[in-house]
């Protein structure tokens, strides 16, 4: 008997792109796709994230930020300022801790990593390049304050959205021996 495992499949197929075109998902098509991102595992369903979209020249105040923070100058604040006009769209990924005491933070940190996982996994199924991106610079006071972020949030980095390049394959994912990952107790 074969089963079908569309999700299984559709995670193997996954790869992340470093390289986009300039088209990019909807508003509208994105917030469908969250809609289901967000029915990840979470404790007490507390929601404890927030996505930003990040285009056009909101790009380049991030890219101001990362440049700001690295303390470059010159033609290496301009090299570190170009980072996020790599992708057309750009998800930031925020934990928005909420008060809790059942639910400690790195639970909260692990719902919302999980959104952008599911997010990263629906944007490419639909057919979008995608890769998750972070840099050192990530969690400094001048990109949290580029992001408008509020006091206890954190930024997990960003989700670089795009088209797909057809002058850049893919490697198909290698496969992988699970058993070396799985013990048992
Ligand atoms: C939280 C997080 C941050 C990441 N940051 C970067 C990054 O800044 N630069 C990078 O090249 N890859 C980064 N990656 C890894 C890529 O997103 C990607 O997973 C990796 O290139 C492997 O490709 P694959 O997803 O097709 O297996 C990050 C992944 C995660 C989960």
């Amino acid at each position: 008997m074969t089963l079908a495992y569309p999700a299984r499949d559709a995670v193997l197929r996954r790869r992340s792109r470093a390289r986009v075109t300039a088209e990019a998902p909807s508003s509208d098509e994105l917030l469908s796709l969250v809609e289901a991102a967000a029915t990840v595992a979470d404790h007490s369903g507390l929601r404890p994230w927030r996505l930003i979209e990040i285009r056009g020249e909101s790009r380049s105040v991030v890219g101001r930020a990362i440049a700001a923070a690295g303390g470059a100058t010159g033609e290496a604040a301009e090299l570190l300022a170009q980072k996020p006009l790599r992708a057309p769209l750009l998800v930031g990924v925020v934990l928005s801790p909420r008060e809790s005491r059942k639910v400690p933070e790195w639970e909260q940190e692990s719902v919302a990593s999980g959104v952008a996982h599911v997010l990263s996994l629906l944007l490419d199924e639909a057919g979008w390049g995608v890769m998750w991106r972070t840099g050192i610079w990530t969690r400094s006071a001048e990109v949290h304050a580029a992001h408008g972020l509020e006091s206890g949030e954190k930024l997990l980095g960003w989700l670089y959205v795009g088209g797909i390049d057809p002058y850049h394959e893919v490697e198909p994912r290698k496969t992988f021996d699970a058993a070396q990952y799985v013990k048992t107790l």
